[in-house]
C-alpha cells in the first residue's frame, strides 16, 4: 500500500507536528515525508528527528520582508520531497497566494479558535474578553486569504471562570492534538467531511 506523503510546516515547539506524526501508523493512510522549519533552531526540528524525519530549515530573517524570495528557498525541500499534503501546524510566517496556489486543496492550518471567529493573532484573549461562553480550534483549507478556507474540523469547549489567554490556550492545545490527527486521517482518505469534537 503506497501511503499518501505529508510534509509539515512548523516554527516552535512542534508539538501538533508530534501528534500528526505519532498518528501515521498502521493503516493510516498517510506518512510524513519532511519537517519544515522557518527556524533551524525549533525546537520541533529536534523532536522530529527523533522520530527518524527527515527535517530542513529556511530562516525568512535574511530575505527581510521579501516573501517571494524566501518562498521560492522554502519550495526547494518541497519540491525534493513531493508531498500530496501539506500541514501548517504552527507555522508563523503568512505565505503568499501564489505559494498557497501551488498547494491548493491539499495544504491545511490549524487555527486556535471557533473560524470564522478571531481570524489572526491572540484569539485566547480576544474571545475572553468579548465574553464567550465557548471557544476552540479549527482545522481548515489553506486559501490566499488568512485562516479563511474551508474548515475541515473543529473542537469546541466551555470558557471557565477565571479563565486566562494562556490557561485557555492550554486546553484548547488538548483539543488540538486530537482534532489534526483525525481531520489529517479523513483527508488523506479523500474524505472531507468535517470533524466536529468532542
Ligand atoms: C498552536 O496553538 C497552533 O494552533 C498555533 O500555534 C500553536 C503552536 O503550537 N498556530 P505547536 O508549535 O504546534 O506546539
Amino acid at each position: 500500500m503506497s501511503h499518501k506523503r505529508v510534509a509539515i510546516l512548523i516554527s516552535g515547539g512542534g508539538s501538533n507536528m508530534v501528534s500528526l506524526v505519532d498518528s501515521m501508523v498502521g493503516d493510516h493512510p498517510a506518512r510524513a515525508c519532511l519537517i519544515l522549519s522557518n527556524d533551524a533552531e525549533a525546537g520541533g526540528l529536534k523532536r522530529a528527528a527523533e522520530r527518524g524525519i527527515p527535517t530542513a530549515a529556511v530562516d525568512h530573517r535574511p530575505f527581510k520582508g521579501d516573501r517571494a524570495a524566501f518562498e521560492a528557498e522554502l519550495l526547494r525541500p518541497l519540491e525534493q520531497a513531493q508531498p500530496d499534503i501539506v500541514c501548517l501546524a504552527g507555522f508563523m510566517r503568512v505565505l503568499t497566494g501564489g505559494f498557497v496556489s501551488r498547494f491548493q486543496g491539499r495544504m491545511l492550518n490549524i487555527h486556535p479558535s471557533l473560524l470564522p471567529k478571531y481570524k489572526g493573532l491572540n484569539t485566547h484573549a480576544r474571545a475572553i474578553e468579548a465574553g464567550d461562553a465557548t471557544h476552540g480550534c479549527s482545522v481548515h483549507e489553506v486559501t490566499a486569504a488568512l485562516d479563511d478556507g474551508p474548515i475541515l474540523g473543529q473542537a469546541q469547549l466551555k470558557i471557565e471562570a477565571g479563565d486566562t489567554a494562556d490557561t485557555l490556550a492550554a486546553r484548547v492545545l488538548v483539543w488540538e492534538h486530537k482534532l489534526y490527527p483525525a481531520v489529517l486521517r479523513r483527508f488523506a482518505n479523500g474524505d472531507k467531511t468535517p470533524v466536529l469534537l468532542p
